[in-house]
């Protein structure tokens, strides 16, 4: 059997130094868990377009088709600002998902004990907070047609398209279905049917599944503002969040916040399962490129380590190797290491990004 392929794409900003660190944990599973990986690395995004003058190469586009896993770190920067929408860092990313049909994105929140106090809620708000945000990702505002930008007499319009079909709306529905499943066995769906006709139809199709496939589980309907409210009045009352591209993307954000810092938060962005039976699948942090910091050593790698742990979990069914990977990062929290996005009035140990790499890595030693 040949090891597990990744295609490891750093990309921009704070992405590559971030990446370094779960490489770094990619080589601790070969050496010490006989788990090795064959690695390859690409660019995606603003550095992609600095190469080649598109922010996705076709033949990295063909690689990423063909590898068990994709690992992303995080693309833009405010240099690209001006290109054409055609090239932009972002549209990299975006064509990565579509092309791919990474439809189900999975964003767990989830707060570690040792930064309950770092939240902008009550610490009784979001202690032991863990939830799961099912966004889809390959369809919706993102991706309808028309779009772009006309002129019509002495004025432009911005026009976008939220589109979706009934299949779309139901496979993503049962991803929900089948993690809430795993966990507490509550799925709520968040969509505007009161003003949408397309959040009428996701409100109808999730309803259709769920009666059909998954009764079994408890479903729950909400507005998504009525959503955003409830996150943050009291978070701990849902379990699995199924939404669409633009509310999740919104959603997700917010639901990072719970937890301290979006420096934590990974993401599996997965799609219909290939040949060998693994899903498709793309693991990136929440987090995007934060140019601002990016070279100084400031970064925060946990979201990008944690990615890879889910990588672990949802492509290699190596959820205890996973659980490993979790426990680690736990510990060095409990421990009181903090990068400066973690620095809080209570203090801490403040560690740069290697730091807190090395950090994680003496904590998975410990771990055997
Ligand atoms: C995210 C990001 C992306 C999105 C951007 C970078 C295209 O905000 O993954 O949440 O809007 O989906
Ligand atoms: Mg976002």
């Amino acid at each position: 059997m040949p090891n597990p392929s990744l295609l490891i794409l750093p990309g921009d900003g704070i992405g590559p130094e971030v990446m370094a660190e779960v490489r770094r944990i990619i080589d601790w599973f070969g050496a010490k868990r006989g788990i090795a990986f064959d690695v390859s690395e690409d660019l995606v995004g603003g550095c992609a377009y600095d190469k080649h003058g598109t922010p996705l190469h076709d033949d990295t586009m063909a690689r990423a088709q063909e590898v068990d896993a994709v690992l992303l770190g995080a693309v833009g920067g405010p240099q690209y600002d001006s290109l054409d929408f055609s090239v932009k860092p972002e549209r990299g990313l975006l064509r990565l998902r579509k092309e791919m049909d990474l439809y189900a994105n999975l964003r767990p929140a989830q707060c570690f004990d040792a930064l309950a106090d770092f939240s902008s809620l009550k610490k009784n708000v979001v202690a032991g907070l863990d939830i799961m945000i099912v966004r889809e990702l390959t369809s919706g505002i993102y991706f309808g047609e028309p779009r772009g930008i006309i002129r019509e007499g002495n004025e432009r319009i911005g026009i976008n398209t939220q589109r979706y079909t009934e299949s779309e709306i139901a496979r993503v529905a049962r991803s929900a279905f089948e993690l809430a499943r795993k966990r507490s066995n509550r799925v709520c769906s968040m969509e505007k049917a009161n003003v949408m006709e397309s959040g009428v139809l996701w409100r109808e199709v999730v309803t259709e599944v769920h009666q059909a496939e998954y009764s079994d589980v408890e479903l729950s309907h909400m507005y998504a503002d009525a959503g955003a409210m409830q996150l943050t009045r009291w978070p701990k009352q849902f379990d699995v969040i199924v939404t669409d591209n633009l509310f999740g993307d919104l959603l997700s954000d917010l639901a990072a916040m719970l937890t301290g810092s979006l420096g934590m938060l990974p993401s599996a962005s997965l799609g219909a399962p290939m040949a060998n039976g693994r899903p498709k699948a793309l693991y990136e942090p929440v987090h995007g490129s934060a140019p601002d910091i990016a070279g100084q050593g400031k970064a925060n790698p946990i979201a990008c380590i944690l990615s890879f742990a889910m990588a672990l979990r949802y492509s290699f069914d190596l959820g205890d190797e996973a659980a490993r990977v979790e426990k680690a990062v736990e510990q060095v929290l409990a421990d009181g290491l903090r990068t400066a996005d973690l620095m809080g009035p209570e203090g801490g140990t403040p560690v740069s990004t290697t730091g807190m790499g090395d950090a994680v890595l003496a904590a998975l030693d410990a771990s055997l």
